[in-house]
């Protein structure tokens, strides 16, 4: 069974490398999924799939089914999820081309269902998560320490904050999620993230930098300027991604007697 899950953002509607076994539709208590399931190996280590926006690309920000997803990663056995994300660089080290695990987020997202939590009936019954530390240090580690082992560099923390979409900010709004501390802008990285933790998954997000933050470049920000960079940083995650599940294999295979 896959423990691991990677869910696919802008640039990952497949995942290169990935050896598929079985792809699935699947409708959960909250609906479908972005797009079927699919189970298969990453240099021989079982892994799941799923692309946030669609098979096609097509699913905005706003309009995903997070719920959908995490509920039924969880339900088909993962355990850790990692939740690749394209972001826009506010700090002045987080130039696009960037990889960085964050440590911390702020959601400025509005009206999105963020909470598996729905009153009487409620499966899982209510419970007020902690969310001071909102990603999963065991899997950051690994993504860092697979980082080093593929000499990659990678930014070892950073503040994410999620937007609503699917417009990108003004340069005011930058501007005040610099002054709280943001380093990244996303508009997918929440509710992701708390849900995950709902269901007592762990969850890290491994974010890489296709653009400025709208008014940190010159000139407005373009879609061929995202798209350019999104090639770009796509070998790179993979070669991280590759490098992590090789490890997690070699690990697997020492301690399985
Ligand atoms: N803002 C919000 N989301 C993004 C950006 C951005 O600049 N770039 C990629 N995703």
């Amino acid at each position: 069974m896959a423990r691991l899950a990677v869910i696919g953002g802008s640039g990952f509607s497949t995942l290169p490398g990935l050896e598929v076994e079985r792809r699935e539709p699947v409708k959960t208590a909250y609906g479908e999924t972005s797009a079927p399931l699919t189970w298969g190996r990453l240099d021989g280590c079982p892994l799941l799939f799923l692309p946030r926006h669609g098979d096609a690309h097509g699913i905005p920000p706003h309009r995903i089914n997070y719920r959908a997803n995490i509920r039924a990663l969880a339900d088909a056995g993962a355990k850790a999820v990692i939740g690749l994300g394209a972001v826009g660089g506010i700090a002045a080290d987080c130039q696009p081309g960037v990889l960085c695990v964050p440590d911390q987020l702020i959601d400025y997202t509005s009206a999105r269902l963020g909470s598996f939590y729905q009153g009487e009936a409620s499966d899982p019954p209510l419970d007020h998560i902690d969310f001071t530390e909102p990603y999963c240090a065991d899997l950051r580690t690994e993504l860092l320490a697979s980082a080093v082992q593929a000499q990659l560099p990678l930014r070892a923390q950073g503040c994410y904050g999620a937007t609503q979409g699917p417009r990108l900010e003004t340069a005011a709004e930058i501007r005040r999620m610099e002054r709280d501390g943001c380093d990244l802008v996303g508009m997918t990285g929440m509710p992701e993230a708390a849900l995950a933790r709902e269901l007592d998954l762990c969850y890290a997000a491994l974010c890489f930098v296709v653009n400025p933050a709208p008014g940190c470049g010159e000139g407005p920000v373009t879609m061929a300027e995202i798209n350019a960079n999104l090639s770009l940083c796509s070998a790179t995650v993979e070669r991280l991604l590759q490098t992590l599940t090789r490890q997690r294999r070699l690990r697997d295979q020492a301690t399985t007697p």
